[in-house]
């Protein structure tokens, strides 16, 4: 009751685990808007911030809903929700085997996930289209493609980028209006949304708190939305209307690699059902996309095994101080893409940017200045 009552009084997202000095037979846990799963094992209670975490410990986990207290003991889990009530929360059998999130003989897990990548982008254009019929398999959606006049795409860093992508691909395929927004902007400004716009909101993760926002805020004035998340359990897919998955497996790397590319497969499967329901593009147009979509994985394993030149060519560049990526049309988020991991990975400055937009800015001193110059 006494820490029910000190909860209530916290205002924002938290997520608590409380350990006590004298008290050492239970652990307290809480969470709001962040994600907190408890679990049990043989060696006792845990918890952690999401199932994978616990893969070497616990055989079950219990997903905690916005407002609740888990007490932990050795052998049982009680939750109480907000008002304090005892409540079950469904228990998950952990499925994550060892297996998937052992490093495979390679040098970090984020090796591995680029070498995992043509076999989850096959997973996930596989789940989504039949190879043999072009069917499409998608959710009950809140919106129907046909009769929407605008989509927007908000997510958080890559799968922003996959989103900006995507945008492309949704105009050019399905000749639909699309908005696109990075989430910590989209949730402050003064968004002009219906409920007859269509919205996805891309996850890896399924719990970024920003796109998390975005999505609660829609829901709240009415509109539907759609998550395409890696995390079938996670906080967007059970908020959502409806969730579409990517089949990257889990993506231990912090760099998103393996997910960006399934993101990629997923929204590509979506764009071309949306041009096939609006009419805009034909059975021709379609089987071609899809024998192109079929043979992304060969592609990008031929990409991969260039592995070694790869190496050669990067010695070249590891004393380099800054880096531009450039790229034009859906090379552009590529281009934003590369920087963004560059930076991530190396520490390097780096930028992606329109090609086009560098006459405009920092290039455009050698344009100009001549001119100064002969004066
Ligand atoms: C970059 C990276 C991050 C995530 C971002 C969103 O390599 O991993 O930029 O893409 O934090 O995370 P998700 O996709 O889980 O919402």
């Amino acid at each position: 009751g006494a820490t029910k009552k000190a909860l209530d009084r916290l205002a924002g997202s938290y997520a608590l685990g409380v350990l006590f000095e004298r008290e050492k037979d239970f652990l307290l846990a809480a969470r709001n808007g962040s994600p907190l799963v408890v679990g049990l094992g043989p060696k006792g209670g845990f918890m952690g911030s999401d199932e994978l975490a616990l893969g070497a410990s616990a055989d079950h986990v219990t997903y905690l809903d916005d407002g609740d207290l888990a007490v932990v003991t050795a052998d049982h889990i009680t939750v109480y929700d907000k008002r304090g009530d005892v409540v079950e929360r469904k228990i998950k059998t952990i499925q994550t085997s060892n297996a998937s999130v052992g490093k495979a003989g390679y040098a970090h897990f984020m090796l591995k996930e680029i070498h995992e990548q043509p076999a989850v982008v096959l997973q996930t254009v596989r789940s989504l289209v039949s190879p043999l019929t072009g069917e499409t398999f998608l959710p009950q959606l809140p919106f129907d493609f046909r009769d929407i006049s605008r989509l927007s795409l908000v997510a958080c860093g890559t799968s922003s980028y996959a989103g900006l992508v995507a945008r492309y691909w949704f105009e050019t395929l399905a000749g639909l209006v699309t908005e696109w927004d990075i989430a910590s902007e989209y949730r402050y400004r003064d968004v002009l949304i219906d409920p007859k716009n269509g919205f996805i909101g891309i996850s890896q993760s399924g719990e970024t708190a920003d796109t998390l926002a975005v999505m609660k805020e829609l829901k709240r004035r009415g509109v539907g939305v759609v998550s395409l998340v890696n995390v079938p359990t996670s906080a967007m897919a059970r908020l959502a209307d409806a969730t579409i998955c990517t089949h990257a497996g889990p993506e231990i790397g912090v760099a998103s690699t393996k997910a960006f590319t399934s993101q990629l497969a997923a929204l590509a499967c979506i764009a071309i059902y949306a041009g096939r329901v609006r009419g805009k593009l034909d059975l021709e147009q379609e089987t071609t996309l899809l024998k192109s979509l079929y043979e992304a994985p060969a592609a990008i394993s031929q990409v991969l095994s260039l592995s070694e030149r790869i190496h050669e060519i990067v010695s070249n560049f590891v004393q380099t101080q800054n880096a531009f990526f450039l790229g034009r049309g859906t090379s552009y988020p590529i281009a934003l893409e590369g920087a963004l991991k560059l930076k991530e990975i190396s520490y390097i400055h780096a930028e992606g940017y329109a090609a086009g937009e560098l006459k405009h800015g920092p290039i455009a001193r050698r344009n100009v200045k001549p001119a100064l110059a002969l004066m």
